[in-house]
């Protein structure tokens, strides 16, 4: 192991902190990572990622098995003593009114403050779980002072690092970012955390601990507004009989606007952009005031998976029908079931009488926990078996690349294209009524 590089201590390895993890060792910096469930640690240590994450299998059999540069354990008290920068890479689940839920950060600061009451060395803590602005100058650095009684910025530095990490893309994500933001409590916090990123090709940006917090939040949520707004605009051009691929094209290539977030479809899932949006508008609204646009981000995002649904109701009538959804995850490239619209669209469906079935390339485990009560399917070909109407759900490349010769054991001949990828005149000069959201 090098040891002039400063050591990481990753506390949680869910997919941010052990793509984080992964990718600073892959950098060259000795990383330990802690996490309290025995079989992430055991599965990490034998190089086996207990995610699905492109790339991360190949990295950690890299970093863990030749460079020996990674490796998980059950101790914290080892894991802060061989780091000289701590991460806190834990969850913010979502409470009932939106709110984040902080008993993970809380604890984990009283812990951490514990194990700094009883060593010398200098280290910097690191947020870089998502937690509203005021969480890391506030709770966590009162957490850590009264439990450690020692004193920020003089016996140990703070800082807080978003993290911007897509789902399926994390890893070119992490070592290609666009900017890395460093919210700190003072010069040498900053300076802790901008040397892991010196390689970086990239604008650094120093802010406050609140300030990064915020940009975290603004940045989901805007991206988040940007798509309920595409898909507004996809359901008013529908209705007139517009294309929103050409609407998007043309708003796209104005460079104010850009094209990335403009694909209409039926709304935003995961673990992110709803979590966050929800947040971002509590914490507004306790501070008295409504934010009319998050709250707006969130009502469309609501019946948007509901239109393809609506859809398939104009079209037939649904009870006793049998729909196949074609994908379930939240989106292609992962197995992420939190939040996706699928879940939506299957009980919709059940409600007005339908049989459901549903396939996923991936998303297969995972889904029977998040859908139960649908008929899963093992492949494309079973899930396309006497269904009266096809939805896609997830443009997951095997769907894109559909033809209509495989759905000849349909029995009915609609489909729905919730994520506009297919080819409608493929399928129609094949004897389909297609239906494209967002095109008439
Ligand atoms: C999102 C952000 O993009 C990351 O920058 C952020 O770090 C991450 O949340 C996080 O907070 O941890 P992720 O949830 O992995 O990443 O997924 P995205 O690829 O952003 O997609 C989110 C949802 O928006 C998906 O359901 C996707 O289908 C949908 N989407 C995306 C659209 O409907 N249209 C688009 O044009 C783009």
């Amino acid at each position: 192991m090098s040891s002039s590089k400063p050591r990481i201590g990753i506390i949680g390895t869910g997919y941010v902190g052990l793509v984080s993890g992964a990718c600073f060792a892959n950098l060259g910096f000795p990383v330990t990572c802690l996490d309290v469930v025995p079989d992430k640690v055991e599965k990490i240590n034998r190089a086996e990622p207990p995610i699905f994450e492109n790339g991360l299998d190949a990295m950690l059999t890299k970093v863990v098995r030749e460079e020996n540069l990674l490796h998980a354990t059950l101790d914290r008290v080892e894991t802060i003593n061989s780091s000289d920068l701590i991460f806190i890479c834990l969850p913010t689940p979502s409470e009932e009114d939106g709110s984040i839920n902080l008993r993970f950060i809380t604890e984990e600061a009283k812990e951490i403050g514990r194990v700094l009451a009883t060593i010398d060395d200098f280290k910097t803590i690191v947020v870089k779980s998502t937690v509203v602005p005021g969480t890391t100058s506030g709770v966590i650095k009162d957490l850590l002072e009264e439990y450690s009684g020692k004193k920020a910025g003089l016996d140990f530095g703070l800082a807080m690092n978003p993290e911007f990490l897509m789902e399926g893309l994390a890893i070119s994500n992490f070592t290609d970012p666009d900017r890395v933001v460093i919210g700190a409590i003072d010069d040498r916090s900053f300076q802790a955390v901008a040397q892991l990123y010196e390689s970086f090709d990239c604008p650094i940006q120093r802010t406050t601990t609140s300030a990064a917090e915020m940009i975290k939040y603004a940045s989901n949520s805007f991206l988040a507004t940007k798509i309920s707004f595409i898909n507004e605009i996809a359901n008013i051009s529908e209705q007139l009989g517009i294309d929103v691929g050409q609407v998007a094209e043309g708003m796209g290539t104005d460079s104010r606007i850009s094209s990335r977030f403009l694909r209409a479809g039926i709304g935003f899932g995961g673990s992110c952009f709803p979590k966050d949006v929800k947040a971002l508008y509590a914490v507004s609204k306790a501070i008295g005031h409504e934010s009319n646009i998050l709250k707006a981000t969130l009502q469309t995002n609501k019946t948007q998976p509901l239109r393809v649904v609506q859809m398939v109701n104009d079209m037939i009538e649904l009870k006793g029908k049998t729909v196949a959804l074609l994908g379930l995850a939240f989106k292609p490239e992962t197995d992420d079931m939190r939040e996706a619209p699928s879940i939506a669209i299957a009980s919709s469906l059940k409600s007005k009488g339908a049989i459901v079935k549903g396939y996923d390339p991936i998303a297969k485990e995972t889904a029977e926990i998040a859908i139960p009560d649908i008929i899963h399917c093992q492949s494309l070909q079973m899930a396309v078996e006497d269904a009266d109407v096809i939805i896609l759900v997830t443009e997951w490349d095997e769907f894109k690349n559909l033809q209509p010769k495989q759905l000849e054991k349909m029995s009915g001949n609609i489909i729905i294209d919730g994520r506009r990828v297919l080819n409608k005149e493929l399928f129609s000069n094949a004897g389909f009524k297609i239906k494209i959201l967002g095109q008439n």
